[in-house]
């Protein structure tokens, strides 16, 4: 409790109180109400212990609705609070005890409300028989939407009095809300099936609708986890990359919105799209093989020192080639510097050797490396940057996809980058000469006999 203050503090236990109070008055029912009520508990148990967190962290979302609105129908208002009341029980690490006590209170008083508004509406109490429908839908489908939109408005109010700037920023935005909202009357109609259900399978009727549903929802939560720490791999190699090369802010993501215009324009598949995506953001990785004090220097390179920038693609794929999800991207990476003549490194590929992936990757990086300012020179202009493509299509560029990347452009435009700090240079230092970006078309070609 020690991140609340006092009104929310207030507000929770008003919230527990008002719930318990209502509660604890009953009616309650006989053995086999009790079992109903142990049933669907432990299935709303099990959604909390399973909740999906949300971004902003502290939120969480299970289908719990759907336990509590079939007890509204089979239980009534007491029996669908306590239903509500098995929050408590919940396994999901995290939680702190208010939280946990606030979500209890939440659920119960909602599933509660929401059965006295079913019942107020002449909704039937009970397993339902083939006489119940479809009266019962107008009730139900009134008692769903109390119930959801009690859920929520208590959860917002605990969410404004959170003294805790970090916590309040956390509160979910409105589209994010209005989506929770309908997945919550969403899930919440299946409350109805399973009462349906309970006339013939008993107890087993929760099992037989909810859990194929849940299979399933856990199936897509894994992939978007998977999905989720590929994009964090992903991002922390480029952030990695940029930190060492300050000139280089922004460069991956441009590259790799590039490479997926182009290949959207020559009509790839959408697998290989997300591959050149990948490509796009890794393909100068190679570069945290290259020493920091050569990536930075400012002055004039040794041939040494070029060779070892030369070096990056390959020790690119020696630094990604065992992630498995990069594929094609892998090829893109490591031929990026060639060129259709065949002049380009580091194996001197030429024309339609050069992996299709790696002669996307080239049109876009030199277009970024021109439209972007570097130490020696600032951004130039896209109908400049288009020029030099031109100039270089045939030489250095596949001229076909130099046409699809310009028709792109022309189409969605281009993202203007901020210009970087520039490096702090003492006014009569004699090495102030800067080297040209290797990224640029017509860089000086020094391939070495090191490769
Ligand atoms: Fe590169």
């Amino acid at each position: 409790m020690a991140r609340l203050s006092w009104a929310a503090r207030l507000y929770i236990g008003a919230v527990v109180l008002v719930a318990a109070v209502l509660l604890i008055r009953g009616p309650f029912g006989d053995i086999r109400w009790w079992r109903s009520v142990a049933v669907l508990g432990l299935l709303l148990v099990v959604f909390e212990s399973t909740a999906t967190l949300l971004r902003p962290r502290q939120l969480a979302w299970s289908p719990n609705s759907s336990a509590t609105l079939a007890a509204v129908v089979l239980l009534g208002p007491v029996g669908a609070g306590l239903v509500g009341a098995c929050t408590i029980f919940g396994m999901r690490r995290g939680p702190s005890l208010a939280q946990r006590l606030f979500n209890t209170g939440m659920m119960a008083l909602s599933a509660y409300l929401a059965g006295q508004v079913f019942v107020a509406m002449h909704g039937q109490v009970g397993i339902p028989n083939s006489g119940t429908f479809p009266t019962v839908i107008g009730p139900f489908a009134v008692a769903a939407v109390v119930h959801v939109v009690t859920n929520h408005a208590l959860l917002a109010g605990v969410l404004w009095l959170t003294s805790d700037r970090d916590v309040a920023g956390r509160r979910a935005p409105l589209g994010m809300s209005v989506k929770l909202i309908a997945s919550d009357l969403g899930y919440g109609a299946f409350g109805l099936l399973i009462a349906a259900l309970w006339s013939v399978t008993g107890v087993f009727a929760p099992v037989l609708v909810l859990i194929p549903l849940f299979v399933a929802r856990w199936a897509v939560a894994q992939i978007a986890e998977q999905q989720q720490a590929y994009e964090a791999t992903v991002g922390a190699l480029c952030q990695a990359v940029e930190t060492k090369d300050l000139y280089t802010r922004g460069h991956s993501d441009r590259v790799s919105r590039g490479s997926v215009m182009i290949a959207r324009e020559i009509g790839m598949r959408a697998e290989r799209v997300e591959a050149i995506r990948y490509a796009g953001m890794l393909h100068d990785v190679g570069k945290l093989g290259v020493p920091t004090r050569v990536l930075q220097k400012t002055g004039k390179l040794t041939e040494e020192e070029y060779a070892a920038i030369q070096l990056h693609p390959m020790r690119g794929l020696d630094i990604v080639r065992e992630i498995g999800f990069l594929d094609e991207a892998l090829a893109g990476i490591m031929h990026h510097h060639e060129r259709i003549d065949g002049r380009g490194y580091p194996v001197g590929l030429a024309g339609e050797e050069i992996p299709e992936f790696a002669r996307v990757l080239a049109v876009a990086d030199a277009f970024d490396a021109m439209t972007s300012t570097r130490s020696y020179r600032g951004a130039r202009r896209i109908d400049e940057a288009i020029a030099e493509l031109r100039k270089w299509s045939g030489t250095q560029f596949d001229p076909a996809l130099v046409d699809a990347f310009v028709a792109a452009i022309k189409r969605e435009g281009w993202p203007r980058p901020e210009p970087p700090e520039p490096p702090v240079l003492a006014a009569d230092d004699p090495t102030a000469i800067i080297v040209q970006d290797d990224d640029e078309p017509g860089a000086p070609l020094r391939v070495t006999d090191s490769l």
